[in-house]
């Protein structure tokens, strides 16, 4: 059978690792439908997901031990969709193997890992992404083109990111069916055990990615956040190393739809952004504004296929040495730092915290 999908010569051949929720929703549909990849295996603990998606997705080759996937010469790259604190074990275990890896978000759950994750990537010659889809998605694309290149002296940045209590009636309609299964190899522990932790992994991620995008590193943060039943917030200053100066709300979850964006001013313009549940699959609406035409611009942006366009995009680089469209592994250091000292900043009373100081685990 074909597929009029891949159009591309040369194919990027990929083992997924994890059959779970991300991959089951993200990267198996993604990787099916990407013009440069090539499926070659899916690997996963749990017989019975393994088996549903190679049922599905008819990889060429489906593993259930991690190792023997990462002995198959075909596989060229891994991708790491697993629970957060396998992240950095399992992406050391396929740099060793001599495989470029995209790793879901966060990249890791410490400051030290990452670093030395990417040291060892550096010394073998092989590519890190770590999974911030946002940066895929092409309303943001033309919003940071703008911004470089329209907008003068950018001096202020607002970003929000705050999660629906509706977020899983909607991702119940839109995402295809997710199984689960008991056999599915889980971290140690409740991850959800300390709620602040969890949300700063899961979601302050993406608001400080949005952030970094556009703005390039923080320099330092200062936190606050109060928790109330099932609303917990954080209202987070920062200083970028730019000079400019920005502010994060990072909320889950309020009693409202999904409300996700950001605002930069600059001399010469403004950029409005409004970005949906990624789940919708629809970019960011963004309005551009150019104090020189005195005109504001709308990208129609069709293609919101963040996650497959992420894998598109690392295997562009790989392949043809295109530079990372998505996050590279600094900028996963980055906003794990970044992560830290929010959550270092709260415990002291809303201290300003330097990224450069901000070590350790999460
Ligand atoms: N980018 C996004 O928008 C987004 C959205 C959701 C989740 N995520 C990230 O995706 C990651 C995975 O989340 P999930 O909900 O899919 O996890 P999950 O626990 O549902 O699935 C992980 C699967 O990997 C398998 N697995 C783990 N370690 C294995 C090993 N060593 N060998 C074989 N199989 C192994 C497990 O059996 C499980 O089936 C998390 O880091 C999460 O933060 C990202």
């Amino acid at each position: 059978m074909k597929t009029n999908v891949k159009k591309d010569s040369k194919l990027l051949g990929i083992g997924i690792l994890g059959c779970g929720l991300i991959s089951q929703a993200a990267h198996l549909p993604g990787a099916a439908k990407a013009h440069n990849i090539r499926l070659r295996a899916v690997c996963d603990a749990s017989d019975e997901l393994r088996e549903k998606m190679t049922a599905i997705y008819s990889p060429e080759k489906s593993y259930s031990s991690y190792e023997d996937m990462l002995a198959d010469p075909e596989v060229e790259a891994v991708v790491i969709g697993i629970g957060d604190q396998f992240h950095v074990p399992c992406a050391w275990q396929a740099v060793e193997a001599g495989k470029h890896v995209l790793i879901e978000k966060p990249m890791g759950v410490s400051t030290q890992e990452c670093e030395e994750l990417k040291a060892l990537a550096d010394e073998k010659g092989l590519f890190i992404q770590v999974g911030h889809m946002k940066r895929l998605d092409p309303g943001l694309q033309y919003a940071k083109a703008f911004k470089d290149e329209k907008m003068g002296a950018v001096t202020t940045y607002k970003g929000w990111y705050c999660d629906s209590i509706g977020r899983y009636t909607l991702t119940d309609n839109v995402m295809p069916v997710i199984y689960s299964s008991d056999a599915a190899k889980k971290p140690a522990g409740n991850p959800k055990a300390v709620l602040d932790r969890y949300y700063l992994l899961g979601h302050g991620s993406h608001l400080f990615d949005t952030a970094m995008y556009f703005m390039g590193p923080v320099r330092r943060v200062s936190a606050r956040y109060v928790h109330e039943e099932g609303l917990h917030s954080w209202l987070i200053d920062c200083d970028f190393e730019s000079g400019a100066i920005g502010t994060l709300d990072l909320t889950v979850a309020i009693a409202q739809q999904w409300h996700e964006g950001c605002e930069i001013y600059g001399t010469g313009g403004t950029v409005f952004a409004k970005t949906y549940n990624p789940w919708e699959f629809r970019s960011s609406e963004v309005s551009c504004f150019d104090k020189e035409t005195e005109l504001s611009t709308t990208p129609a942006a069709f293609d919101g296929q963040f996650y497959r366009r992420e894998l598109e995009a690392f295997a562009d680089t790989i392949l043809n040495g295109t530079p990372c469209a998505g996050a590279t592994a600094d900028d996963g250091i980055m906003i794990m730092r970044a992560l830290i000292a929010t959550y270092r900043s709260v415990h002291e009373d809303g201290a300003w915290i330097d990224i450069a100081d901000a070590e350790g685990e999460l």
